[in-house]
C-alpha cells in the first residue's frame, strides 16, 4: 500500500491520478491527516493497517503500508516570511514526523524538496551534494525538513525539483496564461535561470522509483535498487523566467488557450521589485536520477506544449 500525504496538491493529485493509471494500491490523505500531528499520523497509519479505514475485501498484506510519497508542504514562497512558523511546522517538524511513523512501521519514504536549498548563487547546474546556502524562509524550512528526515532514517528519497506546474493548482503556466488573456502587456523578469518541471513527468519518476526498488533483485549479493538519498528531478534545459513566458505565449496563441495579442516584455529582477528574493540561478543537474532510473527526461517545451495542448488544461 502507497500512502500519499498532499493528496490534494498539485503533485499529490498527479501522483494519485497515475497510481491510479497503474493499478498500484494507495490511499491518499490531506489537511484531514495533519502532519503536523505525529497522533493524527500514527492513528491514520493504524487505520490503514487494520480494518478500520478499508472494507474487509482488501487482504492484510495488501493493507501494509510499504511506502509514502510525501507531497505536502508550505509552499507559499512569500507569504513563508510572514508565516514563519506555520512555515516550519509544515516543513520541517510534518517531515520529522512522517519520517518516524515511516521508519516505526517499515514505510521508505519519497519526500520532495526544492531549489530553494541551493540560494541561487551558482552558475553551474547543482550536484545533490553541492553547497547548500538556503534562500528564506522557505529554502531554510525546506532544507530543516530534509535534514530532519536524514535523522530519522535511512530509507527515503528526497527528489529535488524547481518551477514546478501541474493541472491541478496554481502555477506560473496558468498565471501567464490569465495574465496573457486579460492584458495587452506584461512584465517577467530575464536575469533568473532555471528549468520548468511538469508535475507529470515528476510523478512518473517518482513511480519509477518505486517500481525500480521493488523489482530490485540480488545480483551476486549486489542489491540492484536504486539507492536511497538526495535525487533532483526537473525537465531538461535551462530559461529564464521571461523565456518561459514566452514559449507559453506561443504555444498558448498555437492551441487557442489565449486568444488575444500580448506584449510579453522582459525586466531585470531589479526593475521587477518583487517582495521576495528568488534563486538566480537555480538549475539542477539531474545525472544522478538519469543513471539511477535509466529514464529519459523530456526537454522543458516538449513537456510545456503536452500540458497547453492536453484537455486537462485549466487555468484556475
Ligand atoms: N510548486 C513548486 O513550484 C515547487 C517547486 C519545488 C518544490 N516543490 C515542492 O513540491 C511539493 C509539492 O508542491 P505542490 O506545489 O504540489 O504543493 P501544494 O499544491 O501547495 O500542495 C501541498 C498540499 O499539502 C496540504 N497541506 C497543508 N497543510 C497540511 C497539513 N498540516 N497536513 C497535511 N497536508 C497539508 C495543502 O493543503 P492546502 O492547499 O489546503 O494548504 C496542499 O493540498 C512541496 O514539497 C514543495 O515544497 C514545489
Amino acid at each position: 500500500m502507497i500512502w500519499v500525504i498532499g493528496n490534494k496538491g498539485m503533485l499529490g493529485q498527479e501522483v494519485c491520478r497515475q497510481l491510479e493509471e497503474k493499478k498500484f494500491n494507495w490511499v491518499g490523505t490531506d489537511r484531514e491527516v495533519d502532519i503536523t500531528s505525529i497522533d493524527a499520523l500514527e492513528n491514520f497509519a493504524e487505520s490503514v493497517e487494520t480494518n478500520a479505514y478499508f472494507p474487509s475485501k482488501i487482504s492484510h498484506k495488501e493493507r501494509k503500508i510499504t511506502w509514502i510519497i510525501n507531497c505536502s508542504g508550505y509552499t507559499n514562497v512569500e507569504k513563508a516570511e510572514e508565516e514563519t512558523e506555520l512555515a516550519e511546522k509544515l516543513n520541517e517538524v510534518g517531515p520529522r514526523n512522517i519520517a518516524r511513523i515511516s521508519r516505526k512501521i517499515g514505510a521508505k519514504l519519497i519526500h520532495i524538496s526544492t531549489d530553494y536549498v541551493f540560494g541561487g548563487a551558482g552558475t553551474s547546474p547543482y550536484s545533490e551534494d553541492g553547497h547548500k546556502n538556503p534562500l528564506g524562509v522557505y529554502g531554510k524550512t525546506k532544507l530543516a525538513g530534509e535534514v530532519a528526515i536524514q535523522k530519522e532514517m535511512n530509507t527515503y528519497y528526497i527528489v529535488r525539483t524547481a518551477w514546478l506546474y501541474g493541472f491541478d493548482g496554481k502555477n506560473f503556466v496558468y498565471t501567464m496564461t490569465k495574465l496573457m488573456n486579460s492584458h495587452d502587456q506584461i512584465k517577467v523578469v530575464n536575469d533568473q535561470r532555471g528549468t520548468p518541471t511538469c508535475a507529470s513527468d515528476l510523478a512518473e519518476a517518482l513511480l519509477k522509483l518505486i517500481e525500480k526498488n521493488e523489482g530490485a533483485k540480488s545480483l551476486f549479493g549486489k542489491h540492484s535498487a536504486p539507492s536511497y538519498g538526495v535525487y533532483h528531478f526537473t525537465n531538461l534545459g535551462q530559461t529564464n523566467w521571461h523565456e518561459f513566458a514566452c514559449e507559453i505565449y506561443k504555444l498558448g496563441k498555437k492551441y487557442g488557450r489565449i486568444t488575444q495579442d500580448c506584449q510579453v516584455n522582459g525586466c531585470s529582477t531589479e526593475e521587477y521589485g518583487a517582495k521576495v528574493e528568488r534563486p538566480a540561478y537555480s538549475v539542477l543537474s539531474k545525472d544522478k536520477i538519469i543513471k539511477e532510473l535509466k529514464i529519459k527526461i523530456p526537454e522543458w517545451q516538449v513537456s510545456l506544449e503536452k500540458f497547453i495542448k492536453n484537455e486537462r488544461f485549466n487555468p484556475l
